[in-house]
């Protein structure tokens, strides 16, 4: 009886975890005091309409060498996000621009074209691919912690917009992962069968700057 109890229990809390990411709000809002997630409200009665809009992306960012810009716009750079479990993301080609294969370790995200045709797609666990050209006007999800990767593919610059089911949902790009983090030489040489010419070249290329 008590195991039936017990096993009833965990298979609820399996089912909650997986519908939903962030914890549900007890409160209307919770405007952020500080920017680490911590959870401390600013005093309600002192909010106003400016702690509920975010000005910061009416226009795209610098393109980086890949031809990318983009900007998430989550509870860490927009306070009033805080507890309410969602975010999102501006992102700009340059035409054959690439935004790098990557994913986010606390979201789903649904992307929608704005503007242009952008080649999209994740991959599996199963390392099946799933990818296409999106025209303006399309949308793609890409279910929570798999890798995914996009590139204009038109002969414009393209826009998306991405949301999140986390108001944090965390960026993880593989190429920054792999070889811009201090994972040993030796390692990273055997894994992909590397001289250590070739992976210095790869870590200049992607260690933080
Ligand atoms: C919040 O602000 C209001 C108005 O300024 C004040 O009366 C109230 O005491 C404050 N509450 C807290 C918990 O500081």
């Amino acid at each position: 009886m008590i195991n039936k109890v017990i096993i009833l229990l965990v298979i609820m809390l399996f089912t909650i975890s997986a519908f939903c990411s962030d914890p549900d709000p007890v409160m209307d809002f919770c405007i952020a005091k500080s920017t680490d997630n911590s959870f401390t409200c600013k005093n309600s009665s002192t909010a106003t309409v400016e702690d509920f809009t975010f000005s910061g992306i009416k226009v795209p960012g610098n393109f980086k060498e890949t031809g990318f810009a983009s900007m998430g716009v989550n509870s860490n750079i927009f306070p009033g996000l805080n507890t309410l479990g969602m975010s999102f993301v501006r992102a700009d080609f340059d035409v054959g621009g690439v935004n790098v294969p990557h994913f986010h370790p606390r979201a789903t995200e649904v992307a929608f074209v704005l503007e242009g045709k952008i080649y999209s797609g994740f991959v599996d666990t199963k390392n099946k691919i799933f990818a296409k050209v999106l025209e303006k006007g399309e949308v793609m999800v890409f279910p929570r912690g798999l890798v995914h990767f996009q590139m204009n593919v038109g002969d414009v610059p393209a826009t998306i917009l991405g949301s999140f089911d986390s108001q944090n949902p965390g960026l993880m790009k593989i190429p920054n992962v792999v070889f811009g983090s201090e994972i040993k030489d030796e390692l990273l040489e055997k894994a992909f069968g590397f001289t250590s010419k070739e992976l210095s070249k790869l870590k200049k290329r992607f260690s933080p700057s």
